[in-house]
């Protein structure tokens, strides 16, 4: 085995995990490492920085080799869970169940059903828009609708929605400056919310997913309360942050590129490959996290049992060797496009059907809307290296 200091990559995976980077402009740097050390040791944390797409998806195609349940963030190496924290932590046989358990709450005609609220939503933000003016897109449209859809899909009521938001930014490490007792008090009042409603959804269901999930069973297995607790939070805070980020990323991308705004309204038929571009380019999770659980090689590089691994799903989606010359380019029309933003193999995103609906609808809206629309001051990013977060993107719409 290679001593630490020995390893690839050294220099340039230590400004991996530095807030500047991601609050500005991170691609050069994940070029530089597909290109020069496209596995590269973090000295400094200890884990593997998987830069290219081939290697992401070998890491994520092999779920007996590379687990999830020694952590799937950076902050988590070295942590022991006594039981896995979130679906994303638990590896087959118990993920299997939970899929089982939980994926008739997310099937196509359950995601289908929604789409008629869900467009109204959208509608209705939109039409609040102001034309000609600076609007932030944030706070007008990619905060609340995220956040109406999934209280709206679970049954939340309505009184909590405002809750929700905070509840959601305090789960995401990095999303905001709160001091930790805060982000802990709201996190326990979000968990005591969900518990309470799971056991009167139990008592007195109603046509909602909360409910489907409450009464979910399968051979007789049912989620207990707790495990039930926790994948909803993990759905309160999935279901907002990332598809926020993709409308908020995905709508700046049109604004810096005009031609692709003037090319969705000649051929509105682009826009569910449209959709496609907007996750490969925004790619809303950045990267998640694999231990090896035996030794092993990754892109010709030996991998040592116990030794993590960082899927860099950001860099993975602009990989030239899979998107061309075009990589660095957001064109709506690129098809096919393999991009690995929801992942890929059994954690595959179990939201993808309601986060890609979201999108398509916001952009259907939009293009009844807006003829064009331009940046009208400066687009400011979180520093998360887990969420691609965007705080404010004032646009200017014109009227179409
Ligand atoms: C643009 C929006 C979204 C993006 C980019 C995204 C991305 C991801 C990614 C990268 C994973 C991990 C996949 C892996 O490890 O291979 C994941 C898992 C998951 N996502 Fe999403 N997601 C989005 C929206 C949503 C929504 C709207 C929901 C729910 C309403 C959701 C629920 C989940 C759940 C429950 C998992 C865990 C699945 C498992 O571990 O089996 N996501 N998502």
């Amino acid at each position: 085995m290679t001593g630490a200091t020995d390893r690839p990559g050294g220099e340039l995976a230590s400004g991996l995990l530095d807030p500047e980077l991601w609050s500005t402009y991170p691609y050069p740097l994940l070029a530089r490492l597909r290109a020069e050390a496209p596995m590269a040791w973090h000295r400094e944390r200890g884990f593997w920085a998987v830069s290219r797409h081939a290697d992401v998806l070998a890491i994520e195609t092999d779920a007996a080799t590379f687990c999830a349940g020694k952590g799937i963030l950076v902050d988590e190496i070295g942590t022991t869970f006594e039981a896995p924290p979130t679906i994303l932590h638990a590896d087959p046989p118990l993920h299997t169940r939970y899929r089982r358990l939980v994926q008739p709450g997310f099937r196509p005609s359950v995601i289908r059903a929604l789409e008629p609220a869900v467009r109204a939503r959208a509608r209705t933000l939109v039409e609040r828009l102001p034309l000609g003016e600076a609007v932030d897109i944030l706070t007008e449209l990619a905060v609340p609708l995220p956040i109406q859809v999934i209280a709206e899909m679970l049954g939340v009521d309505e009184a909590e929605w405002g809750r929700i938001h905070e509840w959601s930014e305090a789960a995401i490490p990095g999303a905001t400056d709160w001091p930790a007792e805060r982000r802990q008090q709201l996190l326990g009042e979000m968990v005591t919310y969900l518990v309470t409603a799971t056991a009167q959804r139990r008592a007195e269901p109603r046509s909602d997913v909360l409910s489907e999930l409450a009464l979910a069973s399968l051979d007789g297995d049912q989620l207990s309360d707790t495990e039930l607790a926790m994948f909803l939070v993990q759905l309160l805070v999935a279901g907002n942050e990332t598809t926020r980020n993709l409308i908020a990323g995905g709508l700046v991308a049109f604004a810096e590129q005009p031609d692709q705004w003037e090319r969705l309204t000649a051929q509105p038929d682009l826009v569910p490959i449209a959709v496609e571009e907007m996750l490969r380019w925004t790619s809303p999770v950045i990267c998640f996290l694999r231990t090896a659980t035996r030794d092993t090689e990754v892109g010709n590089q030996p991998v040592a049992e116990g030794e993590p691994l960082l899927m860099l799903f950001a860099s993975a989606n602009r990989d030239e060797e899979v998107f061309g010359p075009s990589a660095a380019r957001f064109d709506i029309g690129r098809d096919p496009n393999p991009h690995l933003a929801f992942g890929f193999g059994n954690h595959f995103c179990l939201g993808a059907a309601l986060a890609r609906m979201e999108a398509r609808l916001v952009l259907e809206e939009l293009l009844a809307r807006a003829d064009r629309f331009e940046v009208a001051g400066p687009v400011e990013r979180t520093g998360s290296s887990v969420i691609a977060g965007i705080r404010h993107a004032a646009l200017r719409l014109h009227p179409a």
